[in-house]
């Protein structure tokens, strides 16, 4: 299995033999980062991350944001090897053979599907808030919120399902499926208005800054209390982390790139660069003008009792930040800016949908890619005669992503999406120096600068940060990986094109949209 490695020249034929037009250059590209990355994470869970950090999480943002950067690196170098689909689980095949790259495939649908689902149910809260403050209509929290999880049970006391966050995840893929595009021209004006959204949420609570809204600043250390887990500058570090993940949506692009050994570099690094900015001015008037109120609520965010404790002082009339569903629009209401909340409501609204949908797109392009190997049911890559899209694994992906959202808390469904993606960075950048140890000759378009150092950085960070994620968040990531392992040698190791020999080239790729960017 280790042995069976999938030729970066086979891979790249097949690359060649596409005939998708190459359109995008640095711009588009590093817009197709921006609207992938700014979604849930800061609208939604800069709230919880202030929870765990207090107003640490200004550091928090540094930190999640250096180890993506450093990812993003080890992502540019191989994207621009192998610009080809299929992301980290392609490098893989290609480097460290079947079964890792199929750890790693298994491990994206953490950070992918997971990822829709989260950011589905972020969606949810702010059009709840909205609904609510534009019409005072309200759906209970039985319908507009799922159960809360934990290692001793379920608790259905404070929601039951989440119902927008089911028809958010629905109606995408329905888009998917019939192959919608959004043009690249969308993707830039969306792109636009989450920018002026968080712009105006920056130029309004800065003048409301107070000094002493940022002491103590770090309330629980770098890594919380003894005996906890997930708290802290680090643990909020870890969560946050999810604010970034996305990026390497320009990666799965590449084969739609004008020069993409320049510009899917440029736009990878662009696009964090550009995130991190905005997120640690957000984070700063947020924490400035109404404080992180770290000590109010001390128990895990998402956890049954912090429900509990947020719907106690929901009944007394008051909500913290943390307690929360849209965050930003909260801050702001709280300053008495009732319209800015609503307008910041409206932007996340609109935009979250397409973080939902490259998401999802991301996460059926890799289902495409491991069935066209043989490592998934063929028949889950057969495309739509008019549509021209792989509808059979957009649909299931569809109604597992609605399912989880149905079911799960925000900051829990991001921390597992968390789990997956730290591991597939973490193989991405074993993969990179493996490749520069056994293949140090092969032209690098791109060359991940002081690899040795950059690549052993994020392998560093990513573990660090897999090591202070929410306790149950790190279970899942074993679990998932023994699940994965099962289907693998029940399934894919028996039919694995590369194991029976069969090294094919794809042109029927061709016909494929490969993204949803026009
Ligand atoms: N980074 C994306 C978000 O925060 C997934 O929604």
């Amino acid at each position: 299995m280790f042995g069976r490695v999938k030729s970066l020249d086979a891979i790249l034929a097949t690359a060649e033999k596409k005939s998708l037009h190459r359109s995008l250059g640095p711009v588009q590209l590093t817009l197709l980062g921006v609207g992938a990355i700014i979604g849930t994470g800061i609208f939604v869970l800069t709230a919880a991350a202030a929870q765990k950090a207090g107003p640490g999480i200004m550091w928090s943002f540094v930190i999640a944001g250096a180890v993506c950067a450093a990812a993003a690196l080890c992502y540019s170098e191989l994207a621009s090897m192998v610009p080809v689909s299929g992301s980290a689980y392609t490098y893989s095949y290609a480097v460290v053979g079947e079964l890792l790259a199929w750890m790693v495939g298994w491990a994206l649908i953490l950070e992918y599907a997971v990822a829709a689902s989260a950011v589905s149910v972020g969606w949810s809260g702010y059009f709840m808030g909205l609904l609510k403050s534009l019409t005072g209509f309200e759906l209970p929290p039985s319908l507009s919120a799922g159960p809360t999880w934990s290692l001793t049970g379920v608790d259905f006391s404070h929601g039951i399902i989440n119902v927008p966050a089911i028809v958010v995840a629905l109606a995408v893929t329905a888009l998917l499926m019939k192959g919608t595009k959004e043009s690249a021209t969308f993707n830039a004006i969306l792109v636009a208005i989450k920018v002026a959204a968080l712009t105006m949420f920056v130029v309004l609570t800065i003048p409301a800054i107070k000094g002493e809204h940022f002491a103590p600043f770090a309330p629980n250390g770098w890594f919380g209390p003894a005996g906890t887990s997930g708290l802290g500058i680090v643990g909020a570090a870890a969560s946050i982390f999810f604010a970034y993940v996305g990026f390497d949506a320009v990666s799965t692009a590449a084969e739609e790139t004008k020069n993409p050994q320049r510009n899917v570099p440029i736009g990878l690094i662009g696009s964090l660069a550009i995130c991190t900015v905005f997120y640690l001015l957000v984070a700063g008037g947020a924490i400035g003008a109404i404080g992180a109120q770290p000590t109010a609520l001390a128990t895990q965010p998402g956890s049954a009792e912090f429900t509990a404790q947020c719907a106690a002082l929901a009944k007394q009339g008051s909500t913290p930040l943390v307690c929360s569903n849209e965050a930003l629009a909260h801050v702001l209401r709280s300053i008495n800016y009732t319209w800015a909340g609503d307008l910041i409501g409206l932007a996340a609204n609109l935009a979250l949908p397409s973080v939902i949908l490259m998401m999802l797109y991301g996460q059926t392009r890799i289902f495409f890619v491991m069935a066209r190997d043989g490592l998934l049911p063929e028949k889950l890559a057969t495309i739509h005669p008019k549509w021209k899209t792989p509808y059979i694994v957009t649909f299931i992906t569809g109604v597992f992503v609605a399912i989880a959202a149905a079911l799960l808390p925000v900051g829990q469904l991001a921390d597992i999406s968390n789990s997956g993606t730290l591991f597939a960075f973490f193989m991405v950048s074993i993969a990179v120096l493996i490749l520069r140890v056994r293949d140090p000759h092969r032209v690098r378009p791109f060359r991940t600068p002081l690899v040795w150092v950059v690549a052993l950085f994020a392998i560093a960070g990513c573990l660090m940060l897999f090591f202070n994620l929410p306790f149950e968040a790190m279970l899942v990531l074993p679990v998932w990986g023994a699940i994965g392992l099962a289907v693998y040698f029940a399934y894919g190791y028996r039919k694995s094109h590369v194991g029976r020999g069969l090294v094919e080239v794809h042109e029927s790729d061709a016909d494929l949209p490969s993204s949803p960017l026009g």
